[in-house]
């Protein structure tokens, strides 16, 4: 039994607290595989999590962080052995199954993937669930639909987010023209730093969406925000254009007539990537660290220690972060 520092979330009298406590490998919920996190990584179901989301998390107290990646301290399925470099990302982990904002979790082996050769325990939480679910919004444009670069320019909302900076950066290195929207413009030059050739407001998107069609502008968008701007990146798509669409930071509904998708033959596809299946999910994983590998990652990652991770969530919670966040669990 090893005993070990966690992000705690507790509920009294529908008061929710949070703290920084030591648990044992005794408290971890059974499964084959005992991992020691080394990296995690803040995403904005974590912040829904740890302020009580009970779509998110049902029962409290809780252990929060749906990311993780660190070495195997113990295993009882043949697949993995003690000083394996393994990540585990989705599934219930974080929701309901004591997550990556602790330094130790216990989860079934098929959550379980091993690293790429080439990429460090740092890296894979550089991406993490963000980044994953970027990766697999680029997957389905690309390797599906097999749009190419020389079929037109692409476009990404909510592009300051995680989702959106690992979209606008993987795009442009895989020869896109990305066009990228954003409600910050303190970040426009970073964001043209990591890729975007142009930028577009939040509300200038949200004009596009006025009429029943807008000018046929891209032939792919990585929509991260929903509402508003989903509908106005499909109705500014070319003929056959691909949205993908994960998020509803801007609104959980979105409004359309049904022109884009039969005068223009757009297609919308959803992204969930929690629940990713493996054989795809270590595809993914062997993509970014080969042809989808970003060597620019630290110009939008930010590194936090456990203890700092409150003041963070904090500011996620209002949207006032951008970029990545790693959280540090030896930090
Ligand atoms: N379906 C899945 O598998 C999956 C996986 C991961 C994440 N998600 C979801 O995808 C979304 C993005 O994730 P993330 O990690 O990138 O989140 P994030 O870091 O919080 O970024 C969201 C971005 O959306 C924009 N935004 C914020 N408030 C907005 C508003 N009221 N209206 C329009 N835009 C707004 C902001 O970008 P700008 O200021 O640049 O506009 C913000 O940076 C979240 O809703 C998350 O829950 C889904």
């Amino acid at each position: 039994m090893t005993s070990f520092k966690a992000l705690w979330v507790t509920e009294e009298n529908d008061n929710i607290k949070r703290q920084i406590i030591e648990r044992t490998t005794a408290d971890l919920p059974e499964g084959e595989v005992l991992i020691q996190v080394k990296y995690s990584s803040l995403n904005y179901k974590d912040v829904l999590s740890a302020y009580g989301n009970k779509g998110v998390t049902r029962v409290y107290p809780h252990q929060p962080g749906i990311d993780a990646a660190g070495i195997v301290a113990a295993s009882s399925h043949a697949d993995f052995r003690e000083g394996d470099e393994v990540l585990v990302t989705g599934y219930d982990l974080g929701m309901n199954t004591a997550g990556g904002f602790g330094q130790y979790i216990r989860v079934p082996a098929a959550w379980v993937v091993s690293l790429p050769k080439n990429l460090s325990l740092r890296e894979a939480m550089n991406w993490g669930t963000a980044g994953f679910t970027a990766a697999l919004s680029v997957y389905k444009i690309v390797k599906r639909e097999k749009i190419t670069p020389q079929m037109g320019a692409t476009v990404v909302s909510g592009a300051t987010g995680g989702v959106g900076m690992m979209s606008v950066a993987l795009l442009n290195k895989l020869g896109f023209e990305v066009t990228a929207s954003s409600g910050k413009e303190d970040q426009y030059d970073l964001l043209r730093q990591i890729g975007a050739k142009e930028i577009v407001g939040r509300q200038a998107l949200a004009d596009w969406d006025a009429k029943p069609m807008s000018s046929a502008r891209f032939v792919a968008g990585i929509d991260t925000v929903g509402g508003t701007a989903l509908s106005a990146i499909m109705k500014s798509l070319k003929q056959e254009g691909v949205v993908t669409t994960c998020g509803n930071v801007g609104g959980l509904s979105f409004k359309t007539s049904v022109f884009p998708l039969i005068l223009r033959g757009v297609n919308l596809m959803g992204i969930t990537s929690a629940g990713t299946e493996m054989p795809l999910r270590r595809e993914l994983w062997d993509l970014i660290a080969g042809e989808f590998r970003l060597d620019n990652l630290d110009l939008f990652t930010h590194e936090c220690s456990l203890e700092e991770l409150e003041d963070k969530m904090a500011q996620m919670k209002e949207g006032a972060h951008w970029g990545k966040l790693i959280v540090n669990m030896e930090g």
